[in-house]
């Protein structure tokens, strides 16, 4: 289940979030339909509503870089809770893709899914 390169790059990248209010560090690695992966981390800020998500940095990196065709997403935290992405996220997810695979880990315990299947009767204007 778990695509071996996706998910180390996943935890690696968790090391590198900047999660001094929740302690919650949390990493994404997303891979387009050509191959690319990019990867994001959470980042917190004093004024908490200003954290951003890993998964949307991941995608967002990904824009930036002229990528929008995704084909994968692993979402890592080393322990607690399962990351489900939030709900700003999986419209943001959603917004791109409609059949992405979603894998999401804490440690080596996972749980697979899609867009689809987190995000029935998204919001499209
Ligand atoms: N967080 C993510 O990075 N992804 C999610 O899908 C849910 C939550 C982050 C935001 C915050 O830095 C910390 O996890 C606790 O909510």
């Amino acid at each position: 289940m778990k695509s071996n390169e996706l998910y180390e790059k996943a935890k690696k990248v968790s090391e590198n979030a900047y999660a001094p209010y929740s302690n919650y560090k949390v990493g994404a690695a997303l891979r387009t339909k050509n191959g690319k992966i990019f990867t994001g981390c959470n980042v917190e800020n004093s004024s908490y509503g200003l954290t951003n998500c890993a998964e949307r940095n991941a995608i967002f990196k990904a824009i930036s870089e002229g990528e929008s065709e995704f084909e994968e997403m692993i979402i890592y935290v080393k322990s607690g809770n399962i990351p489900t992405p939030c709900g700003a996220c999986r419209q943001v997810i959603s917004e791109f893709s409609d059949d992405m695979k979603i894998s999401m880990f804490s440690g080596s315990k996972g749980i697979e899914s899609s867009i689809r299947e987190l995000l029935p009767l998204k919001f499209k204007a």
